[in-house]
């Protein structure tokens, strides 16, 4: 085995990526009350909400109050995603530390994701970007669709490749690559890390994986031998995408901990605590949390 990174940064997107796909609404001061329990559980980062049209996302069409309510930790990055001027004009107002532009490697789930082509997503985000970091922001981006998409298929990696120098080209600060779908396998990961990392520097880039087909730890797994040390990840597992249909269950934080943990890799992150947060999410959802250790704590509570 490779050598592996001694810290690991645990980037929290459960009250974004977690409750844009679910069913069921959770009333915003329950969200609020989950994030300031998250916040209290040593993870340095929380992607709070999304400034996307709540026709889109209803499910997260309380950003703004979400942002107000919260008591911030100061030892926490709070972000939240933006689409374009509008949903930056909204951010801005919240005053989060930082803000995430998102788009795809493939044509087809760009197009349903945000309704514009790739070419004319860049003339959206460039303003955005600019203005983010005109206005003291970091700015992260986000590329979907790494390892698959749910409408074309295989993603031709020059095309991960082009979209992901042209968003640092735009200025922003880290990229999250997504698998948005959870097609990815660790063959995969280690071949589309090896490209990446002749164009682009492992410190600036996160690892965004869902755990649809069960492989998310194996890819952290390989990620991290090629150096990584961001991964996105939602308590419990919840999560998804509501363009790209099987998106469910991001990687899951307490799974991770206990992984890196386990591996004597730090994160800062206290476990019970974690759980705790979990749980509480979990009790205003009508059903339970896909992650082992979610599973492990509701088999030892019945
Ligand atoms: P559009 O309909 O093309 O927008 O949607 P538009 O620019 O044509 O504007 C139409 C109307 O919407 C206008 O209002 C705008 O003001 C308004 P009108 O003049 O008609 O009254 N509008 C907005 N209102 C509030 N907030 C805004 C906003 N923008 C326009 N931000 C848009 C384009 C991007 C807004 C829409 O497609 C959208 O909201 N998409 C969201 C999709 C989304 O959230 N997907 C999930 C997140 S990405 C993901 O999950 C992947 C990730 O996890 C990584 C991975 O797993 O791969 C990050
Ligand atoms: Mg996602």
């Amino acid at each position: 085995m490779q050598a592996l990174p001694k810290h690991v940064t645990i980037k929290e997107v459960g009250p974004r990526d977690g409750l844009q796909n679910e069913a069921a609404e959770v009333a915003t001061h329950d969200k609020i009350a989950w994030i300031d329990r998250l916040s209290e559980t040593g993870l340095p980062y929380i992607e709070i909400s999304s400034f996307v049209h709540p026709k889109w996302i209803p499910q997260l069409k309380d950003a703004q109050q979400v942002a107000d309510g919260i008591d911030r930790n100061k030892d926490v990055t709070y972000a939240a995603l933006v689409p374009n001027q509008k949903g930056l004009e909204r951010a801005l107002e919240a005053d989060l530390d930082e803000l995430s532009v998102f788009m795809s490697a493939s044509e087809a789930h760009n197009k349903k994701n945000i309704n514009k082509s790739i070419e004319e997503t860049y003339d959206v985000l460039q303003p955005v970007v600019r203005e983010a970091k005109n206005a003291g922001k970091t700015v992260r981006g986000y590329v979907s669709t790494v390892f698959g998409c749910p409408y074309e298929g295989d993603v031709p990696i020059k095309q991960v490749l082009e979209v992901s120098k042209r968003l640092f080209d735009l200025g922003i600060d880290e990229l999250s690559l997504g698998d948005t779908i959870g097609v990815a396998n660790p063959l995969q990961v280690d071949q589309t890390l090896t490209e990446i990392k002749k164009h682009l520097s492992v410190d600036q880039l996160a690892m965004h994986f869902h755990n649809t087909r069960g492989m998310a730890l194996s890819n952290v797994l390989v990620s991290l031998e090629h150096g990584i040390t961001t991964f996105d990840a939602s308590v419990g597992g919840l999560g998804g995408c509501p363009y790209a249909k099987g998106a469910s269950g991001n990687l899951a934080t307490d799974d991770l901990v206990h992984m890196l943990h386990a591996m004597h890799i730090e994160t800062g992150v206290q476990r019970d605590r974690l759980t705790d947060a979990g749980l509480f999410i979990q009790s205003k959802l009508d059903k339970w949390l896909p992650s082992h250790q979610m599973q492990i704590c509701n088999k030892e509570r019945v």
